[in-house]
């Protein structure tokens, strides 16, 4: 039996015995390992998505290719396993790429790792539902680069079409300059020539510049990457981040105005953008961490999950980021409730529960407040508490409770130097994950958590006092 038969058989058999609860809006694996969301696309108008994929345990592995589709990147069908390392020139690993609609069908471009040393650019063509290698894979193989550039980290092509043929951004590591971004052209997607680098790290931002995307957006271009390795500052948190760089391109050359997190909290990787029928840019990202990914408890036969859609813009130069309004289907039992005093802690009637969205817009009370808790995902033994900190100007996010996060990483303080006592809160939680917009998508805070379902409970309480406008919905 091939590879691929063999992923899809194990696939289909586990999904049929497993029926455990699942996060309702965010994608998991039908079984095993899931990292990086793949070839994020609309083809015969339906959002596919794929992402990197072991089935056979909840850690990584030899990468396949998952895929799925949706309507609205919220409510997931799963497809068959679309591809197996089963080549010489992807022995190794399908690691991460795009795809694009061509005249012979949706192309998938992807990584190929014929071993551990070596990382190649391949193609499949198919019918959104079954691959075709291409024979002369692999389509760039990594000694077609000036030496300077490594061969062995080099991959996650982002493809696009251009009217002259397609272009490519893929991620290296050069000898002296670190993560970096090269940029390709290509008539045919099968013969592909260098042009240059559209960006790099200068050894500042991260040492290998991974999964970039490359798009214009509101009269610029934005160059997204996720960078690894990189060092703790105001912006940044240590290790993995996924980074903004917003800026201009002449069509040759990106000229970077400015660099921005995507997310500033601990799981938030590797994102992929797709366009809406009505023209809106949407992100996924994957929900994880590797610094620690490896070290968080298995509780069902699958492990990672996507984010929700966001739909992306610029303001003021700066990337903002809300909630797709794809979501607003799914608001059930509105509960709505002006300007509360809070002050000791204290639930609201009808606010519990483990998948909902909910925005709360603060005012000053005549107190002085010092800070905001809100206590989720809470029980007994349990509680998730985002802090609000007016006076460091900082969101402390806290999970020492919330299901086993390994302890360097379950306190995660975040500058915020524009937190004061009138920003609005945005939270979604839908079962093991939280994801904060501030100030109407200014800021984006994401983390994993692995509270039983039980834990359901929703307090909050201020050091002083402080005004709470508050719109909850369940989601269902
Ligand atoms: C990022 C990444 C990619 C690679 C893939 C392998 O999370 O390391 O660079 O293609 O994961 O699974």
């Amino acid at each position: 039996m091939s590879m691929l038969q063999k992923a899809r058989d194990y696939e289909r058999d586990y999904f049929e015995a497993y029926h455990q609860e699942r996060p309702l809006l965010h994608l998991t694996p039908p079984v095993g390992w899931m990292n990086d969301p793949n070839g994020l696309c609309r083809y015969q108008g339906r959002y596919h998505l794929f992402f990197q994929y072991h089935p056979y345990s909840t850690v990584w592995g030899p990468m396949h290719w998952g895929h799925a589709v949706s309507d609205d990147l919220l409510a997931w069908e799963y497809l068959p396993c679309a591809l197996a390392p089963d080549t010489p020139a992807d022995a190794a690993g399908c690691f991460s790429g795009s795809a694009v609609e061509t005249e012979n069908g949706l192309m998938l471009v992807y990584t190929g790792v014929p071993t551990p040393e070596r990382q190649t650019q391949c193609m499949a063509l198919g019918n959104g539902m079954d691959f075709v290698k291409c024979d002369q894979n692999p389509v760039i193989d990594p000694d077609e680069l000036p030496a300077e550039y490594s061969r062995q980290d080099f991959r996650d092509p982002k493809v696009w079409k251009e009217a002259e043929g397609y272009r490519m951004a893929v991620g290296n590591r050069h000898e002296t300059r670190s993560g970096a971004i090269l940029l390709l052209k290509s008539a045919d997607a099968r013969r592909w020539q260098l042009c240059g680098e559209l960006d790099s790290s200068q050894g500042i931002n991260g040492r290998m510049w991974e999964c970039p995307d490359f798009f214009p957006l509101d009269g610029q271009q934005v160059l997204v990457v996720s960078p690894q390795e990189m060092q703790e500052n105001e912006l940044f948190h240590q290790g993995y981040n996924a980074i903004a760089l917003i800026g201009d391109f002449d069509g040759q050359r990106f000229n970077r105005q400015l660099i921005q997190p995507v997310d500033q909290g601990l799981d938030f990787y590797a994102p992929q953008t797709v366009l809406s029928p009505d023209g809106r840019r949407l992100m996924i990202g994957w929900m994880e961490n590797w610094d620690y990914c490896k070290k968080t408890p298995r509780t069902h036969p699958w492990y990672g999950q996507m984010s929700l859609p966001r739909e992306i813009s610029l303001r003021d130069g700066r990337l903002i980021q809300r909630p797709a309004r794809e979501m607003e289907r799914y608001w059930q039992n509105t509960v709505c409730a002006e300007d509360t005093l809070v002050e000791n802690a204290r639930e609201y009637p009808g606010i519990s529960g483990r998948a909902l969205d909910m925005t709360l817009r603060l005012s000053p009370a005549e107190e002085a407040c010092h800070s905001l808790t809100v206590s989720l995902a809470a029980d007994e033994a349990h509680e998730t508490k985002l802090i609000c900190d007016f006076i460091r100007h900082e969101i402390i996010f806290d999970r020492r409770k919330s299901g086993g996060i390994p302890e360097a990483y379950a306190l995660h303080r975040v500058p915020v130097p524009e937190l004061d006592a009138q920003c609005v809160l945005r939270l979604l939680l839908d079962k093991e994950s939280v994801e904060i917009f501030l100030n109407d998508g200014e800021r984006t805070l994401s983390y994993r958590i692995f509270t039983p379902k039980e834990a359901k409970e929703i307090a909050f309480s201020a050091d002083g006092s402080i005004r709470v406008g508050m719109t909850f919905h369940t989601l269902g």
